[in-house]
């Protein structure tokens, strides 16, 4: 089930929201999605004609079972029950030859971020987030793993943008490698692919292992995938946008204030990716997030992967021995509060205090 199909199932199912007047990209739209917690289409988004945006897609256990195939009526339990059963076997991708993504190709020098309707979620942010939820795609420099994480990114420039992790992360320790051969490391960016990919790509999997597998067995069909044109990389053939780049070794920058999980204002040195190419389906449906609130649709999915033990935001281990269980039996508001403590922010450099 491929995003569209998503929307149009929770339509069905009269769970979606469609917002049919101009909306204000610039705060008014995270907004909106903090202060009603359902999912939402975004139809007219101010200075982006025939451009729309999804979110909220996972804000409760509803839809959450319907992206997984599973009955609306289905209980967290029953949730956490079939999806460690299919976990338990991964469902490895498929290559295919071609997709919907591959509509529309922009090259390198023609890209311009300001061009997507990506919003500024709220005033107290520094800025305009490309990914908050999406997919990152790295291959390890060293051994040719795959890796598929959630990392927010920041819009530095019509091409810029942050890449926002710890060291810890597997994204982070594909860098290092990359730091220490002196290259820059590639990466695909993906945004509005299924609900399943993104979950998985949430979930702390052993390193080396592919998020391709467990979103393939989370969705029980596999992930079709296509090669990318300027990266030795791939990305679901189904995803609505893709970004296309590197990451430059050697460069940080500030990302943030952003309010992340925690409710709280997070800045954080950050990576700088580059885009090389760009792609997107015709009319594309950007998919972002606006989180920082008890029971955002982060919380939500990672409650259910916290049930089958794929919890890890690669932080100290007695931070993630408080949220677990916090995490894992919904206490959302102390869940943030352990995010908070002493400040800190799971997603900051170990020598911060992470
Ligand atoms: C919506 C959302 C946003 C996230 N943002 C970040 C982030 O900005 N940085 C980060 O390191 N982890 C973030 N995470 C958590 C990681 O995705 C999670 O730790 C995951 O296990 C990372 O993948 P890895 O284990 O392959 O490194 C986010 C998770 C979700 C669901």
């Amino acid at each position: 089930m491929d995003l569209r199909a998503f929307i149009h199932l929770l339509s069905k199912e009269s769970l979606l929201r469609r917002v049919d007047r101009e909306v204000d990209w610039r705060f008014e739209l995270g907004e909106m999605a903090r202060t009603n917690q359902t999912p939402l289409l975004f139809e007219r988004i101010k200075d982006y004609p025939g451009q729309r945006l999804f979110t909220n897609g996972m804000i409760n256990l509803e839809a959450i079972g319907l992206a997984l195939g599973l009955a609306r009526e289905a209980r967290r339990r029953a949730i956490v029950k079939e999806a460690g059963r299919r976990a338990a076997v991964p469902i490895k991708p498929r290559l295919v030859e071609t997709g919907p993504v591959l509509a529309n190709v922009v090259p390198g020098s023609e890209i311009d971020f300001f061009k997507l309707p990506i919003p500024q979620w709220s005033s107290r942010e520094a800025g305009r987030y490309l990914g908050t939820w999406h997919i990152n795609v790295t291959r390890d420099p060293e051994t040719g793993s795959r890796n598929v994480g959630v990392y927010r990114m920041e819009v530095k420039g019509p091409n810029q943008a942050t890449v926002c992790t710890s060291p810890n992360s597997h994204l982070g320790r594909h860098m290092a490698k990359a730091e220490k051969a002196g290259r820059p490391l590639e990466m695909a960016v993906a945004i509005g692919t299924s609900e399943a990919v993104v979950m998985a790509a949430a979930a702390g999997c052993p390193f080396g292992a592919d998020e391709f597998d467990l979103a393939g067995s989370l969705q029980q069909e596999p992930v079709q995938l296509i090669k990318c044109g300027t990266v030795k990389l791939e990305v679901p053939a189904d995803s609505e946008i893709v970004i296309e780049g590197v990451i430059k070794p050697g460069v940080r920058v500030q990302d943030g204030p952003y309010f992340d999980y925690a409710g709280a204002p997070d800045t954080s040195p950050a990576f700088l990716f580059e885009a090389t190419r760009l792609m997107f389906r015709t009319h594309p449906i950007f998919r972002g997030t606006a989180i920082g609130l008890p029971g955002a649709e982060d919380q939500q999915i990672l409650s259910v992967l916290s049930a089958l033990g794929l919890f890890d935001f690669h932080g100290s281990w007695h931070k993630r021995l408080i949220q677990t269980p916090l995490i894992h039996y919904r206490f959302f508001r102390a869940f943030q509060f352990a995010g908070r403590i002493k400040g800190r922010s799971l997603f900051r450099r170990k020598k911060e205090g992470a």
